[in-house]
């Protein structure tokens, strides 16, 4: 490992497009508004939202001595995308999934973030298959504290994934910080939920219809309104008692 890391958090859950890669962000920001020293992984290798989400225009740099110099933010978040590999935004790379496993964890152990780092935040993709089981290997084998934050919007389909996600975690032994209900828009049913798995529950976040333009505009610190952090901050003071806690 090149940088010493502190604290991972990792947002996950078995359903697409429930706004896991828009609760990564907002994590970051507001913890490095706070003052912690922050940096970002994006494992979703097939279909990478950060660099959109963040405007993120830099190239990666380094070489076998520095190891992996990952661009930042403008609000000076080292952020690590395979996106960043490609010369063409539109491109893919043809993944294999026995070669998910080895990338990511050759990555997060030749990363180089230009200092130590506090909290590193993982996005992952709608899975409860390598990713995060790569990430767990690493943390585990560096011995960083780490849990994961599941997100789920409060419907059926989207709390069907939610429950495979909370058995992924428990069979990986990893901790599960709690779930956040995303894009509420009505009756919220992630407290039951809750209460059936025998989870924490974070906090409920409306659907807000600033946010879609605020993401393809590029996120950062100074855009994020009141009206977004009144709901994020409350769910990131009970993040960080994990965290703080013995
Ligand atoms: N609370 C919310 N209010 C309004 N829009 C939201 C909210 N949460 C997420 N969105 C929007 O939903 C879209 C999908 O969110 P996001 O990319 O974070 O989901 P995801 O779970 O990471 O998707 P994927 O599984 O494809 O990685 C984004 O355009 C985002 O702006
Ligand atoms: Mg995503």
């Amino acid at each position: 490992m090149r940088t010493k890391i502190k604290n991972i958090i990792i947002t996950s859950t078995a359903k697409g497009g429930v706004g896991k890669t828009l609760f990564s962000c907002l994590i970051a920001l507001s913890l490095k508004k706070k003052g912690y020293r922050v940096a970002m992984v994006d494992t979703d290798l097939m279909g990478p939202s950060l660099p959109n989400m963040l405007n993120l225009t830099g190239k990666l740099g380094g070489g076998p001595v520095e190891g992996i110099l990952p661009p930042r933010t403008v609000d000076d978040i080292p952020v690590f995308s395979n996106e960043e590999l490609m010369n063409v935004k539109s491109t893919c790379v043809m993944w294999r999934d026995d070669r998910i496993d080895s990338f990511i964890s050759n990555t997060l152990e030749h990363l180089n973030f230009g200092g130590d780092i506090d909290y590193l935040i993982i996005d992952s993709p709608p899975s409860t298959g390598c990713p995060p089981q790569a990430v767990i290997g690493f943390a585990r084998k560096n011995r960083i504290k780490h849990g994961f934050v599941l997100i789920s919007e409060p419907y059926k389909v989207s709390l069907n994934s939610t429950s495979k996600a909370v058995s992924m975690v428990h069979n990986t032994k990893a901790p599960l910080i709690g779930v956040v209900e995303n894009k509420l828009n009505g009756m919220s049913r992630i407290t039951q939920f809750c209460k059936e798995q025998r989870v924490p529950y974070l906090g409920s976040i409306p659907y807000i219809h600033e946010l879609p333009q605020l993401c393809d505009d590029g996120l950062r610190i100074s855009s994020i309104p009141e009206s977004v952090s009144s709901y994020i901050e409350p769910i990131i003071h009970r993040i960080l008692l994990f965290y703080e806690e013995g």
